[in-house]
C-alpha cells in the first residue's frame, strides 16, 4: 500500500475542488454554493452585499435566513421574517459567489496565504493547501474511529428515519466541508448544515442535496439555532473561540432534547508511544539544548499554543472543558457523557497485533504526518505575528519534515474528545435556567479513587481510550499535565516578556 496518498473511494478529496490561494486565479471562477452569511456584525453586514446575489440555480428556491425563534437580533443588518420557522422545506438552496468583489468580503490575503475575514482570532489559512491538509486529517479520524463518530450505534439510533421528522445535523467549523458532505451522504434523510468562518470549496456535482453551508462566526453566538439540531459535531475549531465553555453551552442549547454533541480538538503536546509522556522539545544550543535531541514538531506546536493565547483564543478553556468532560453542563445528561483520547501515530513506526488494525495504523500515521507537515507551515503567519523570524520558522519546518519522514522519534498525537446527550426534558431555550429544567443529577464520587494507568502500546497500538467517569477523565488529564509541567518556555513567551519589560 502506498501510504502517502489520501485514500480514495470516499466522497472525499478527489471530488472536492479546492480553491487556489491566489485571488484573481481560477478560484474566482469556481461557483461556491449555498453559503449564506449569518450572524453578521453591523460593520460586516454594511460591507457585504452577497446574499441573494447571482442566483444560478433557480430550480432550487432560496429559503429565508434561519431564525427558528423568530429572533431577528442575531441577524444584524438583515431582515428576517419572524414567521419563518427557519427550517428549509426544500433541499439546499444554491447561491454562488462568482465575482472577485463577493469573495473579497469573506477572505483576505496576507503572508502569501488566504485567511477568513470574519475572525481575527482564528489564524490558520482558508485555502487550497489547508483544505488538502484538513482532508487528510479527516481521513485519519475516519480510520481511527472506524467511521464518522466515536459511538456509531447511538448515532444510528438517534438519526434513524422517523415518520414526520427530518433530523438535523450541524458541522460547526466545517473547514473543507468533507465531514458534512460525508454525513449527508450516509444519512440522506437528514438535513446537514456546515458552518464556517470562510466559504467552503464545494462543487455542485458532488454536494449532497441535503447539505448546505453557511458563513458564520460561532464566537458571536448561535441563538438563532437553539433547540434545532439532533446532532452537532465540533471538531478542531478551538483556535477560533474566545470563550470555550460559553461556546460549548451555546452549542448544547442548539440541540433538541436527546440530541448528541461531540467536541473534539487536538492536544498540542506531542507524546511518546505511551500517549502520556511528552516527547522532548527541540531546543537550540544557545537555549540550553541540543538541536538533535528533541522534536521540532513539539517545539512549534508549543509555540503555537501560546501564540494562540496571545491572539485571544481560550486555549486553557478548550483543554479543561474537553479533557474534564461535560458532566457538569446544565443541559447535558451526565449519564451519557464520555471523555476519550484518540491516538494517532506520527509516521509509520507503530505496530498492531492484527493485520486490519496494522493497515489502519500505517495509513493513519502517514496521513497525520503529512497533515502536520502542512500545519507547521500553516502556523507560520501566527508565529510571525508574535515575533518569530521567517528564517527560524523555515528551519523548524524543514527539521519537522526530516524528523517526520525519518520516524526519528516514535511520536504520537492525541485528539481529545468529549460527548454527551442533551437531557430529555429540556424543550425551551433554557440556557438561562428556566423552570422546566430538571437539575442535573450529581455525579457520585468514584470509590475507590481511580488510579490512572499507562498502557503499553509498544507492539499493540490502540486508537481509542474512553473514560467513563469524571474521575477517570480527570485522573488521566492530571497525570498528563504533571508530566508536561517542566517543558521549556516557548520563544513567543520570551519575546512577549522582553517586549513588555522594554515598555
Ligand atoms: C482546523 S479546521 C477544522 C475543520 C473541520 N472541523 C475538520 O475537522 O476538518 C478549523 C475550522 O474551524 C473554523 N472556525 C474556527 N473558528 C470558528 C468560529 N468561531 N466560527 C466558525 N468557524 C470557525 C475555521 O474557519 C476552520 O475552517
Amino acid at each position: 500500500m502506498n501510504t502517502d496518498q489520501v485514500p480514495i473511494g470516499h466522497n472525499g478529496p478527489s471530488k472536492i475542488k479546492s480553491a487556489p490561494s491566489e485571488p484573481g486565479s481560477s478560484y474566482n471562477n469556481h461557483a461556491r454554493f449555498d453559503q449564506m452569511p449569518q450572524n453578521y456584525t453591523e460593520s460586516q453586514a454594511d460591507a457585504t452585499a452577497t446574499t441573494g446575489s447571482h442566483v444560478e440555480y433557480p430550480s432550487r428556491s432560496k429559503q429565508p435566513a434561519h431564525a427558528p425563534n423568530g429572533n431577528t437580533d442575531n441577524f444584524k443588518g438583515r431582515t428576517v421574517d419572524p414567521s419563518d420557522t427557519g427550517r428549509t422545506t426544500d433541499d439546499a438552496s444554491f447561491y454562488s459567489y462568482h465575482s472577485a468583489r463577493d469573495l473579497a468580503n469573506f477572505v483576505k490575503d496576507f503572508y502569501g496565504r488566504t485567511f477568513n475575514n470574519q475572525s481575527d482570532i482564528y489564524m490558520m489559512p482558508s485555502d487550497s493547501a489547508e483544505y488538502q491538509r484538513l482532508n487528510k486529517q479527516h481521513y485519519a479520524f475516519v480510520l481511527g474511529l472506524n467511521g464518522l463518530f466515536p459511538c456509531a450505534d447511538s448515532v444510528n439510533e438517534l438519526l434513524a428515519p422517523r415518520e414526520g421528522e427530518r433530523p438535523a445535523i450541524l458541522d460547526l467549523g466545517c473547514g473543507s466541508g468533507i465531514w458534512a458532505m460525508e454525513v449527508a451522504t450516509q444519512f440522506p434523510h437528514c438535513e446537514v448544515v456546515g458552518l464556517d468562518l470562510a466559504p467552503v470549496p464545494v462543487d455542485i456535482e458532488t454536494l449532497p442535496p441535503n447539505c448546505r453551508f453557511e458563513i458564520d462566526n460561532a464566537d458571536l453566538g448561535l441563538q438563532h439555532y437553539h433547540n434545532y439540531f439532533d446532532l452537532i459535531y465540533v471538531r478542531c475549531i478551538g483556535s477560533g473561540i474566545s470563550d470555550h465553555r460559553k461556546m460549548m453551552l451555546d452549542v448544547e442549547a442548539c440541540l433538541k432534547p436527546n440530541g448528541i454533541v461531540f467536541f473534539i480538538d487536538g492536544d498540542q503536546t506531542i507524546y511518546q508511544e505511551d500517549m502520556v509522556t511528552p516527547i522532548a522539545v527541540g531546543q537550540e544550543r544557545d537555549e540550553g539544548g541540543n538541536p538533535h535531541d528533541g522534536s521540532w514538531l513539539h517545539r512549534i506546536a508549543r509555540e503555537i499554543r501560546y501564540a494562540a493565547v496571545y491572539n485571544g483564543c481560550d486555549v486553557d478553556g478548550l483543554e479543561n472543558c474537553i479533557d474534564y468532560g461535560i458532566w457538569d453542563h446544565e443541559l447535558i445528561d451526565p449519564s451519557t457523557v464520555k471523555v476519550a483520547s484518540m491516538a494517532t501515530p506520527l509516521g509509520i513506526w507503530a505496530k498492531a497485533r492484527d493485520e486490519d488494525t496494522q493497515q489502519r495504523v500505517l495509513y493513519t500515521g502517514s496521513l497525520v504526518r503529512q497533515d502536520l507537515m502542512g500545519a507547521s507551515r500553516g502556523w507560520h503567519p501566527m508565529l510571525l505575528k508574535y515575533g518569530i523570524p521567517q528564517e527560524t520558522l523555515d528551519k523548524w519546518s524543514q527539521r519537522i519534515d526530516d524528523e517526520l519522514t525519518s520516524d526519528k522519534f516514535r511520536m504520537s498525537m492525541r485528539w481529545r474528545f468529549t460527548w454527551g446527550k442533551r437531557r430529555a426534558n429540556t424543550t425551551e431555550d433554557s440556557t438561562s435556567g428556566g423552570d422546566n429544567e430538571t437539575p442535573a443529577p450529581t455525579v457520585p464520587p468514584a470509590t475507590p479513587p481511580y488510579q490512572p494507568s499507562i498502557a503499553d502500546r509498544t507492539d499493540d497500538f490502540r486508537f481509542m481510550d474512553i473514560y467513563h467517569t469524571r474521575e477517570e477523565a480527570a485522573a488521566m488529564a492530571d497525570l498528563r499535565r504533571l508530566k508536561a509541567k517542566d517543558l521549556p518556555t516557548p520563544m513567543v513567551v520570551k519575546i512577549k516578556k522582553q517586549l513588555s519589560s522594554s515598555g
